[in-house]
């Protein structure tokens, strides 16, 4: 649930830096709408984590500052760019999501419905990129993302 946690600091920063590099109105309102979303999955997986006694990542100020940067550029690299760069967040944060309920005990249904409902908003901000326009991004780029998030999953597991 930690790591869930620090996945959602990212996604609320990488969505405020990049609604704030955008200088399309309507696509800043969106992205900000997105990134209320994840100001909501941010709380309860901060409540869960209260739950279980366990602790937030101690690197959240740093990932958070990373993440603003990192959704800054993508926001400066033109909005079909910035739109494509949510889908593939996005569909790795589902993927993710979709490996921890594998993983979850059934018993444990309160941390079972968090993870759902996050991952079909998740689905919902993915699809509404989709539709405003995203391109798809090239390999080397997804690959990038990808080996990011590896490596912030697993410092996340410990630190
Ligand atoms: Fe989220
Ligand atoms: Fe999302």
């Amino acid at each position: 649930m930690r790591v869930n946690h620090v996945g959602e600091v990212c996604a609320q920063a990488l969505y405020i830096g990049q609604s704030m590099a955008t200088k399309n109105g309507e696509l800043s309102l969106k992205l900000q709408a997105a990134a209320r979303d994840e100001t909501d999955h941010l709380a309860w997986t901060q409540r869960r984590l209260d739950e279980l006694g366990a602790r937030p990542s101690l690197l959240n100020p740093l990932w958070y500052l990373g993440s603003f940067a990192l959704g800054w550029l993508a926001g400066r690299s033109g909005d079909a760019i910035s739109l494509g760069f949510v889908v593939e967040t996005e569909r790795q944060v589902e993927q993710h999501l979709d490996e921890h309920l594998e993983r979850l005990p059934a018993a444990d249904q309160r941390s079972r419905a968090i993870v759902a409902q996050m991952k079909s908003d998740e689905a919902r901000h993915a699809e509404q990129a989709r539709q405003a326009g995203a391109v798809e991004l090239p390999s080397p780029v997804r690959w990038g993302m990808q080996a990011a998030a590896a490596l912030m999953t697993r410092t996340a597991h410990h630190l």
